[in-house]
């Protein structure tokens, strides 16, 4: 890990009071290096969604995801077991699956057709008779953690990751009667944004831009009564529907805005779950993966329409995070401030991703010394 990444020392790691802080230096968005910190210091150490639990019904149904630029497989074993692996083949590297989902009885390697039993261990070897001092218990899959909480599957790349509930603790009981676990996938939607994925994750945490940006969104929500509420792991932006009718078929009703650090999303509105995971593609590129989960009995034109509607507001987002990218490699721009009573979200990650920041440069020196 390289620790001369720029514009990141003591000043800029330093946390401030909201009311006199500044925004993280703009290099932070903008220099390639960051990403592969991201990756490491955010991305592998952390429960990252995978899809729906629905996805895993019947033994050997997988799906292939990939996690701060690794590629991993979760599938469900003979025992009705859900099980991670690197989707990396212990000969040379191959893929064993290069579907997004499925199902497979074993995992057979693409390349050169090794098989795997679907718990992990080496199975078929062709002519390798000749081989010496080669065991096959020795070239098992390399495995994932993985977890499920209320009907959506996560892993996370970590040796010893933290139990997946102590990052979302409160969220079920904040939402009832609304309950996520009965709640239907219905569909995947990704979109890609150039823009660095800090800068999709900062305007995600604010309703300061609803006005400018978003007037419809605008008129839906009851935007006087918007509250952000910060906790450990996660923040919730908050907000009552308007009264009267809309398209969510309910006169009155609430949409909860969660953010999950480093990078997950839960956009709850009546009948509705949307789940967001913000994938680092590139320094500047983020790829948007949304999926869509609605309470039993949702009717199609619901669907239809909160698909539009949910693509338009997308879209005005994509546009402004991407002239927001431009604008932070401009020369014109270093640091900004905040709104303390519009912007607590966007100031609560940015001091998660100091604290970040600081630990892994702080294990890095220790560990170099
Ligand atoms: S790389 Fe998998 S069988 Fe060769
Ligand atoms: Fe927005």
């Amino acid at each position: 890990m390289k620790t001369q990444l720029p514009d990141l020392n003591l000043d800029t790691l330093r946390i401030q009071p909201l009311a006199r802080a500044e925004t993280i230096p703009s290099a932070w968005y903008v220099h390639p290096d960051f990403h592969e910190m991201d990756r490491e210091t955010l991305l592998s150490a952390s429960w990252q969604y995978v899809g729906p639990a629905s996805d895993f019904g019947e033994t050997g149904a997988f799906r292939s995801v990939t996690v701060a630029g690794e590629p991993v497989v979760v599938v469900r074993n003979q025992e009705g077991d859900l099980k991670g692996w690197f989707n990396v083949c212990r000969h040379r590297g191959g893929p064993l699956v290069t579907e997004s989902c499925g199902i497979a009885k074993m995992l057979q390697c693409k390349y050169h057709g090794w098989t795997y039993k679907l718990d992990g261990s080496l199975r078929g070897v062709p002519r390798f008779d000749r081989t010496e001092l080669f065991d096959k218990r020795d070239f098992g899959l390399k495995p994932v953690s993985v977890a499920t909480w209320q009907g959506m599957v996560f892993v996370n790349l970590a040796e010893e990751p933290r139990p997946l509930d102590e990052s979302v603790t409160g969220i079920p009981e904040r939402i009832a009667p609304l309950d996520l676990s009965t709640m239907t996938f219905e569909r995947r939607d990704i979109y890609d944004v150039a823009c660095n994925w800090k800068v999709y994750v900062d305007n995600y945490l604010e309703g300061y831009h609803l006005p400018i940006v978003h007037p419809e969104l605008c008129d839906l929500l009851d935007y006087r009564n918007y509250v952000t509420e910060t906790y450990p792991t996660y923040s919730l932006q908050y907000s009552p529907l308007q009264d009267g009718d809309n398209i969510y078929g309910t006169p009155s009703g609430d949409a909860f805005y969660y953010f999950v650090f480093p990078n997950l999303m839960f956009n709850i509105l009546p009948h509705r779950l949307q789940v967001n995971r913000i994938v680092p593609t590139a320094f500047d590129r983020t790829q948007v993966i949304f999926d869509y989960y609605y309470t039993a009995g949702t009717g199609p034109e619901l669907i239809r329409e909160d698909a539009e509607f949910s693509d338009r507001v997308q879209m005005e987002d994509v546009e402004i995070c991407e002239h927001v990218q431009n604008g932070l490699r401009s020369r014109a721009y270093d640091r900004g401030r905040f709104s303390p009573d519009a912007e607590p979200g966007v100031y609560h990650f940015q001091c998660m991703l100091k604290a970040a920041y600081k630990a892994k440069l702080s294990e890095t020196t220790v560990g170099s010394s």
